[in-house]
């Protein structure tokens, strides 16, 4: 069996290593879309194998830990929302958690923020709670064991991969930050220090025995024996704060969904701690008013009314959202029609209304690179998943755990490190989200599902930091106003505001000059950006299945 998978695997076609799968495809059975190739063939493969899709699901989380480092991790976190064929919906929260050990102030030194120490090193680390979501998810709804979907990752990481081109490019990027850490520079650079190629085999054995471990004893292959022991020492050589008893003690969460209603679509999204369902329930209704396919795609007035409700979104964000676990977020509210409308009262179709005029905040634009991704699953019963997963910056802290071959989230930057200071998205933040012992930190991940008639129609979601959330809303309405098919509604050009810094950005050639002069009329000060990847699944009224693969990454759809 684990040779039969990894014979299929190896049988990639090295073309599609650089995600030259582009178009739509439509299958009648299952269909997995993630941000690579060798993970959505590894979920096609569970699929065809007779599991469901919270199977396929968690052996792609595990491959992608083999073959997207950057990104796909057991060291982070992430959050699943999952829609059953018979109707039930749930969402599954894997999020970190602050260390016990971690303070309010622990990122300030001689009295002022250090906003490095949040990015990069052993400090930035949030406890990772991606394998005890895995083990959970498929203890409750999962047909097959542990150990066989994980099998695929083993193989991948036992005998290798091939790099893609970017991948090659990504890990040389970083081999100055991955030689500064003794298990970075052992995993992530070549031990002649020569650049990697595209086409390099790529091994990682002692990675491959710690999803031995996980496979053969379940969360507690991670969370207690020789992986803690190199997690604990990990801490102690370095100063990190991650204790036995944080492993221990973490466990992801089973939560509601937030349902929002758009025309006849019913929406199912991942809730606090993520923001973003209440963000894109919010402006839908901000946006509901507004007669949106006669506006017209990416029109000025489009794109201003679209601009306005995400402004006003995002100031709600800031200040009300955190872990729910330790505020009274006032949700009730937020999601209340008539205040929607009401926060829309001094909205123009003319004019902008200033960000300093809606609340407080600083001004800021550190945009630094960044990496989450996101993938969309549906089996031949119509159980559908959407997972986002994250090491937080593209490769997280940079710190791999010596012994173990994984790397350390930097997921604390996402806590308002000092409230009303901006993190590394030049988000702002409020004392919900001020960091606090065993507090998970404020998301923007937006794994959504969406029905029409009972019927799953659209699984969503896109990695991006707050930019997730506008993409994932726009995707939504490509399909649901515009009429588009899955990877026209993926490709479509972006726009995003997120109240502060007060900018609207759009894509490189993304927005027409006439379109940019008639927002720079309104009073919008307009900036490039690239928005966001998303992989989406559409399902049409006959249950045909269609992918949606971002061409702004490597993406890949495997479907039969
Ligand atoms: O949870 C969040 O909102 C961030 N940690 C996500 C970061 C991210 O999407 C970076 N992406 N490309």
């Amino acid at each position: 069996m684990t040779r039969f998978l990894f014979l299929l695997l190896f049988l990639i076609p090295t073309s599609l290593l650089n995600g030259q799968s582009r178009s739509t495809q439509v299958y009648d059975n299952g269909l997995v879309v993630s941000a690579e190739v060798y993970a959505s063939e590894v979920g096609k493969q569970i699929l065809q194998q007779g599991g469901n899709a919270v199977d396929a699901a968690v052996a792609v989380q595990f491959a992608l830990a083999v073959t997207l480092p950057r990104a796909g991790n057991i060291g982070g976190g992430g959050f699943m929302v999952i829609q059953l064929a018979d109707g039930t919906s749930t969402t599954l929260d894997f999020r970190e958690k602050a260390p016990q050990r971690a303070s309010r102030n622990m990122y300030v030194r001689n009295g002022e923020f250090d906003p490095e120490l949040s990015w990069e090193g052993i400090l930035a680390s949030g406890v990772p709670g991606t394998v005890d979501g895995m083990v959970t998810a498929l203890e409750r709804y999962g047909r097959m064991p542990l150990e066989l979907v994980i099998q695929p990752a083993i193989d991948l990481a036992q005998n290798g991969y091939y790099l893609s081109y970017t991948q090659a490019q990504e890990l040389n990027s970083r081999f100055n930050t991955f030689s500064k850490y003794e298990g970075s520079k052992k995993y992530f650079t070549k031990e002649d220090g020569t650049p990697f190629k595209e086409g390099d085999l790529f091994i990682q054995k002692d990675l491959s025995e710690v999803l031995e471990q996980i496979a053969r004893y379940g969360r507690d292959g991670f969370y207690s024996g020789s992986v803690a022991d190199a997690i604990v020492q990990q801490m102690r050589e370095m100063g990190g704060l991650i204790s036995y008893s944080d492993l221990r003690n973490y466990s992801s969460k089973w939560r509601e969904p937030v349902k929002a209603r758009f025309q006849d679509y019913e929406l199912s999204i991942m809730p606090p701690p993520s923001s973003g369902s209440i963000a894109v329930y919010q402006i839908l209704d901000m946006m509901d008013d507004y007669a949106l396919s006669e506006l017209g795609h990416n029109s000025a007035d489009y794109v201003h009314l679209m601009a306005e409700s995400m402004r006003r979104a995002f100031a709600d964000r800031s200040f009300y959202l955190g872990d729910p676990d330790f505020n009274d977020i006032p949700k009730q509210d937020l999601l209340d029609p008539k205040y929607n409308h009401a926060r829309m009262i001094d909205f123009s179709m003319d004019t902008i209304t200033h960000s300093s005029a809606l609340s407080h905040g600083e001004f800021s634009n550190n945009y630094e690179s960044d990496e989450t991704t996101h993938f969309s699953i549906i089996d031949r019963d119509g159980n559908a998943v959407a997972v986002t997963t994250t090491l937080n910056g593209s490769f997280g802290s940079k710190v791999a755990v010596n012994g173990a071959g994984f790397l350390l989230n930097n997921e604390m930057d996402d806590f308002s490190a000092q409230p009303g200071e901006p993190n590394a998205y030049g988000l702002i933040g409020g004392e919900a989200n001020s960091i606090e012992p065993g507090k998970r930190m404020l998301s923007s991940m937006t794994p959504t599902i969406v029905t029409k008639d009972g019927k799953v129609r659209m699984i969503l979601g896109a990695a991006g930091g707050p930019r997730i959330i506008t993409a994932t809303l726009q995707n939504f309405l490509n399909i649901a106003v515009f009429g588009m098919n899955a990877q026209e509604a993926i490709a479509a050009n972006r726009v995003h505001h997120q109240w502060l810094p007060d900018i609207l950005f759009y894509e490189n050639y993304g927005l027409s000059p006439d379109t940019i002069r008639l927002l720079e009329q309104k009073g919008h000060q307009l900036r490039t950006m690239s928005i966001a990847r998303g992989h989406l699944i559409y399902i049409d009224p006959d249950g045909k299945k269609s992918s949606g693969v971002d061409p702004r990454g490597d993406g890949h759809a495997a479907g039969f």
